[in-house]
């Protein structure tokens, strides 16, 4: 039996120009510092990349720490503070999924501060060393159970109320009127499904196919997927019948050159809410756990939770409005409601977040459904699918499940608009809706943006300020 003491490993991703030439400063004046860094060096810490973060923890890393050189001294002029940015948001989404932050350090040490990394890995490493192991890394969590948290009340009970005979017919008008002026080649909206209660969407190509076309409350899905895939897109330009949330994805796929603004028709409707159905009657266990709050919310025929506190009944950008007699008819929430059980994972300590999380990415299947209906995810070859390198494992495993959750969160962070579609398919109700609403508030708190409201704004993450908060840096 071997008695070695534990000592902690820790990756630190450090750039060329500055942290790397202070650590070897310190080298050369003999300096003694605690041995438990492997040093990783990158050009800038503009190239050192979150996934980097990801895949040390993965592979058993107790702790990470990414240096760079201070604002105003990086060798590429602005990769640092790129790199604050994203470095803001990234930690907010590991300490929210239960890594506890002092695992995740970040400094700026310059060339001529090598005293400074000595105190810095000195001071990272007893830290980390009095964290412990981090034996509840990416590994099986055996079945660990969510912890309990009580269902947040709602500020008011909403009524699902619409009725939408009229928007139907104006929205019908609308797209026959566009089909036989050829000003559009494709209509796409919503048909009446094989099951009552469900719409499909539908692909109009013919004026006296228009009246196929219907609007109700049970209009889900945000069709703006359709407008960056192929068999839609090559028909020629594209009329898509929008909700107000629905139209934020199409700000955002403007904003990020994916579809042109002049190859789209937007035809907006007034939603006064759409309903999403229970899928499945819940177990008792789980009404016990956090998902009692979504149980409680989402009974069926009621309103799905991303209408109760709705501020865009009328989408904000369209071209043409089916206005109807979808009033709004019901009073509003205060606010989401899982912003409730938001702040009650918060409470938790991160061990507690963290089994959470693990029994919810232990559910997951990957068969990617998340992926295939968000509006955002557009690339053509998505990094779960890459194999050289493979920067996620394929298998369902424990710690695949977690890279690719953590992964995809990240990838939309900045840029998620909150349609819910994600956790609306997921066959595993992950709780991916209060991931990407996290992110949303973080965002919104650190450089005060909202995805999908300005065209001609820069994504969060693409863009810096000088005045970027960044006390969590040494
Ligand atoms: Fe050091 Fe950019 S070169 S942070």
């Amino acid at each position: 039996m071997s008695h070695r003491k534990w000592e902690p490993k820790i990756v630190a991703f450090v750039c060329n120009w500055c942290t790397y030439a202070g650590a070897d400063a310190a080298g050369t004046r003999r300096m003694h510092y605690a041995p438990n860094v492997r040093m990783i060096k990158l050009p800038c810490t503009g190239r050192i990349d979150p996934h980097f973060i990801v895949k040390a923890f993965e592979q058993g890393a107790d702790g990470v720490l990414v240096s760079g050189c201070h604002p105003g001294d990086c060798h590429y002029v602005s990769g640092n503070l790129y790199a604050r940015r994203r470095y803001t948001v990234f930690r907010e989404l590991l300490e929210f999924l239960g890594v506890d932050p002092r695992r995740l350090q970040f400094s700026w040490v310059s060339a001529a501060e090598g005293a400074k990394w000595v105190e810095v890995v000195n001071e990272v490493t007893a830290e980390i060393k009095a964290l412990g192991p981090r034996d509840v890394g990416w590994a099986e969590t055996n079945g660990h159970q969510p912890p309990i948290v009580v269902a947040p009340e709602l500020a008011q009970t909403p009524q699902a109320v619409v009725d939408a005979g009229s928007t139907t017919e104006a929205l019908r008008a609308i797209a026959r009127e566009l089909l036989e002026k050829k000003e559009v080649a494709v209509v796409v909206g919503y048909e009446e499904g094989s099951l009552p209660g469900v719409t499909t969407p539908a692909f109009i190509t013919k004026p006296e196919d228009a009246d196929r076309l219907v609007w109700n409350e049970h209009c889900v899905n945000n069709l703006s997927v359709y407008l960056t895939r192929k068999q839609v897109t090559r028909l020629g330009r594209v009329g898509v019948v929008a909700k107000g949330c629905d139209a934020r994805s199409i700000v955002g796929l403007i904003q990020e050159n994916q579809a042109r603004r002049e190859n789209v028709v937007i035809i907006g409707v007034q939603c006064g809410g759409v309903q999403m159905s229970v899928r499945a009657a819940k177990g008792d266990r789980e009404l016990e756990s956090v998902s009692a709050a979504r149980t409680l919310i989402q009974v069926d025929g009621e309103l799905a939770p991303k209408c109760y506190a709705c501020d865009v009944h009328t989408p904000k950008i369209y071209d043409h409005l089916a206005k109807g007699d979808a009033a709004v008819t019901r009073p509003l929430a205060a606010a989401d409601p899982r912003f409730a059980e938001i702040a009650a994972l918060e409470r938790m300590s991160p061990d507690e977040r963290w089994a959470y999380w693990q029994a919810q990415f232990d559910q997951c299947i990957r068969c990617y459904a998340c992926r295939a209906v968000c509006p955002l995810c557009y690339c053509e070859t998505c990094i779960a699918d890459k194999s050289r390198p493979q920067w996620i494992p394929t298998s369902a495993t424990s710690q695949g499940n977690l890279s690719w959750n953590i992964f995809r969160a990240y990838h939309l962070a900045g840029r998620c608009i909150g349609c819910d579609e994600c956790s609306r398919v997921c066959p595993a109700d992950i709780r991916l809706d209060l991931i990407n609403r996290k992110l949303a508030q973080s965002v919104q708190e650190a450089f005060g943006y909202t995805a999908g409201f300005d065209m001609a704004a820069a994504p969060p993450l693409l863009t810096f300020r000088m005045d970027d908060q960044g006390e969590f840096i040494r």
